[in-house]
């Protein structure tokens, strides 16, 4: 009995992946290593390709039959907002057809649960309050529209061939559970502005004016390690008879809302620095507030986040400390 874990070897992956592990959990990744790095595995197996390659069903139902598997972690996707708008393409052809090719290989071979990586992307511009799983999908980039599909297919499947999913909407994800297991990436709030402070530059706000109680933007900000734990319970409740409803829907996040001014002032208390951010203009089509509403997920899966904004902005300085003195 082991779980397939797809996308294991990237940010969040790898934390779900070391947890697992270390409760004694078998474990198989599939992973094309594109943004996903193999140190963070250790011994875990690794098998590589990509998963929307012509063979990818069949290389899957290998691993299924190979490793015994009887479920499956979906996290590989592209994810970057910005490259979505520019190749829609890219999104509509990787992220649902990895899916689709996943949905298919389990189908196949008898696997018959599923997490799926979803986003609060899905919801779009939300209003003001703590946004619900019910509240309106009204995604507004492609990103976001892929996510949003791929509920659909894992939907949809669990009327086909009697899959049972549970799909994760991650809010703002930071922080690391393990200095080695950092993001490396330079794409949100958090990383750009560690990477500016390290470098000595300010950080930036993109805008001051919002109607928020600072001004500035609002996010629900959780850590990667109360995320990683969200996806255990997941897995474990798919894994009794009573669990979830065919295909269910969790917002992950906080319930809290923290403002730019609230992260930045984390980083400078983490970094011993005391550089005066800059205010830029908004950037465009950025919500004042997106704040989850964080109950459901509590009341079923008896999941909530237990780690602070200061753990999260600390644990990720950290962590981007660590791998500056380790690469020099
Ligand atoms: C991010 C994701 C989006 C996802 C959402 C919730 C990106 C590009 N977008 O959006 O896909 O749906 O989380 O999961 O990752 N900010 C600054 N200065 C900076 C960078 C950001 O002030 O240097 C502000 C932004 O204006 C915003 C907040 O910080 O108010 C968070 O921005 P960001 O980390 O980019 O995430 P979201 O835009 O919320």
């Amino acid at each position: 009995m082991s779980v397939l874990i797809t996308g294991g070897a990237g940010y969040i992956g790898a934390h779900v992946v070391r947890l697992l592990r270390d409760r004694g959990d078998d474990v198989v990744v599939v992973d094309d290593l594109s943004g996903g790095d193999a140190t963070r595995l250790g011994d875990t197996p690794l098998v590589e390709f990509d998963l929307v390659a012509v063979d990818a069903v069949d290389r899957l139902r290998e691993v299924v039959e190979r490793h015994a598997v009887t479920s499956i972690i979906h996290f590989a996707a592209r994810k970057q907002v910005g490259e979505s708008v520019a190749h829609p393409e890219w999104y509509f052809r990787d992220n649902i057809g990895s899916l689709a090719n996943v949905v298919e290989a389990s189908a196949a071979a008898g696997v018959t649960r599923l997490v799926y990586s979803s986003s609060a992307a899905v919801y779009g511009l939300p209003g003001g309050a703590a946004v619900t799983e019910d509240d309106a999908t009204v995604p507004i980039n492609p990103y976001g529209e892929s996510k949003l599909v791929g509920e659909w297919l894992v939907r949809d499947a669990a009327n086909a061939h009697g899959l049972r999913s549970v799909s994760l909407r991650y809010f703002n994800v930071a922080g690391a559970g393990w200095n080695d297991l950092g993001d490396p990436n330079v794409q949100n709030l958090v990383t750009i502005a560690i990477d500016r402070t390290a470098r000595g530059l300010a950080p930036v706000v993109f805008g001051d004016s919002f109607d928020t109680p600072d001004g500035t933007g609002v996010r629900d900000y959780v850590h990667v390690m109360d995320l990683a734990e969200a996806h255990l319970a997941a897995l474990d409740a798919l894994a009794t008879a009573e669990g979830p409803a065919d295909a269910v829907v969790y917002n992950v996040g906080t319930g809290r809302g923290a403002s730019v001014r609230e992260v930045l002032a984390g980083l400078a208390a983490a970094s011993g620095t005391d550089l005066e951010p800059i205010i830029d203009p908004p950037r465009p089509g950025d919500p004042p507030s997106v704040v989850a509403d964080a109950s459901r997920i509590a009341a079923e899966l008896g999941w909530r986040s237990t780690r602070t904004l200061d753990d999260m902005v600390d644990s990720a300085w950290r962590a981007h400390e660590w791998r500056a003195r380790t690469s020099a």
